[in-house]
């Protein structure tokens, strides 16, 4: 069998996959097997913030894969070590938990909130707020929290304690603090809800409330995080730093990671034999992403993140086929006026292009790593596919 026939006979039929067989890249050019070359616009979902094989994350990958592939987290290791302590640093939380994907970092941040209210309160408040058309993972509790009817369907029964408040709502959200409320969840930018960043006066309201009534609030950032948006985490250009955040995608590089980053205030709820994971914090994984980390707040990065996405958001706003454009920096959404958001991705494919999309819109989330020819490639791509 071929790669496709084999993947399709042998998997689970969860993906709706596109024929296309990823063999090799490098920065934000990969070729198929066939050796047709791509420009990537979507990095694996988010996740190869560095483009393909990124000489610095293979290089430290590689080393720690020939010295310590595994130590079970009895045990200390370098690389996970260098990590917190850098991703502290940078980000300004005290504490972290470290696993292996975004809906595992979600898992985590609902557990600190449920237990920091019931050390301090009791058993009855441990109600999860997030918001309509969220997305927080595929684990059972994490599609509980997820604000979209579509994900609640067919594996009943669905953990209980979750409600859901309008975004940008804030009365909904206040008629929904009965007094049982642990946490509030959101995502500053929605993102497989469509690229729709939150308002900064509502986000900031939320802070208040939390403030208030000692809730918890968690801010997923598993798909804004590690500089996407030109900022390291998405919550500082809403002026506000969540009590809990979630990282996972991009600080890998392209290694599973999720990461769970608390603040002083919850520090010391996570116990030992409260939680764990066998491979979190797997030394191959973290020596990977202390290289993420190294290149994304190394002086002028971010800066120049923001150059690169401005760039890109004005010379697509010129498309006469795109309506609008959403989110922050390289997190974008695009609004077309009349062509369906899937068949375009499935034409700029066929002319060598990698985008994604969300609920109606297309989306790009370019390897931050993109030149500007790689972005010209890319433009003029889709200025072909949209014409
Ligand atoms: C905001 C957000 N949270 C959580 C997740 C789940 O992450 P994972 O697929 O790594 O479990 C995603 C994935 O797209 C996401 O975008």
């Amino acid at each position: 069998m071929n790669t496709i026939q084999a993947t399709d006979q042998y998997t689970m039929k969860a993906f709706g996959r596109i024929p296309l067989v990823e063999a090799q890249g490098h920065n934000c050019t990969c070729t198929d097997e066939n050796g047709k070359t791509y420009i990537d616009m979507g990095s694996g979902i988010g996740c190869n913030v560095l483009g393909w094989c990124n000489d610095a994350w293979t290089e430290a990958v590689c080393n720690q894969v020939k010295k310590l592939q595994h130590a079970c987290n009895y045990y200390y290791t370098q690389p996970q070590a260098e990590l917190v302590e850098k991703l502290a640093k940078v980000t300004g939380f005290s504490r972290m938990f470290l696993g292996n994907s975004g809906a595992e970092a979600n898992e985590c941040a609902i557990k600190v909130a449920r237990k920091y209210s019931s050390d301090k309160y009791g058993k009855e408040r441990g109600t999860i707020i997030s918001l309509v058309n969220s997305f927080h993972g595929r684990t059972m509790e994490t599609l509980a929290a997820t604000g979209q009817d579509v994900f609640h369907q067919y594996f009943y029964p669905f953990p209980t304690g979750h409600v859901f408040a309008k975004a940008n709502d804030l009365d909904d959200l206040k008629s929904k603090l009965d007094g049982t409320v642990c946490g509030i969840m959101i995502e500053v930018i929605q993102g497989e809800g469509g690229v729709c960043a939150l308002d900064k006066d509502y986000v900031q309201a939320i802070r208040k409330i939390c403030d208030e009534q000692d809730i918890l609030l968690i801010i997923d950032e598993v798909q804004t995080g590690c500089g996407r948006t030109g900022t390291f985490l998405a919550q500082e250009q809403f002026g506000i730093k969540a009590d809990v955040t979630t990282m996972a995608k991009a600080i890998g590089g392209g290694l599973p990671i999720g990461i769970c980053l608390v603040n002083e205030k919850c520090e010391n709820v996570i116990t030992p034999g409260t939680h764990g994971s066998t491979f979190g914090g797997n030394p191959v994984v973290c020596a990977g992403a202390v290289a993420v980390l190294d290149q994304i707040t190394a002086p002028g990065f971010l800066d120049s993140v923001k150059e690169k996405a401005a760039y890109l958001r004005g010379e697509l706003a010129k498309i006469p086929e795109i309506e609008s454009l959403s989110g922050i920096g390289m997190m974008i959404g695009i609004t077309l006026k009349s062509k369906d958001a899937h068949d375009v991705m499935l034409a700029a494919n066929d002319a060598g292009l990698l985008i994604l999309t969300a609920k109606e819109k297309v989306r790009l989330l370019p390897p931050l790593t993109i030149t500007k020819e790689e972005m010209d490639a890319a433009l003029a791509i889709l200025r072909q596919v949209l014409a």
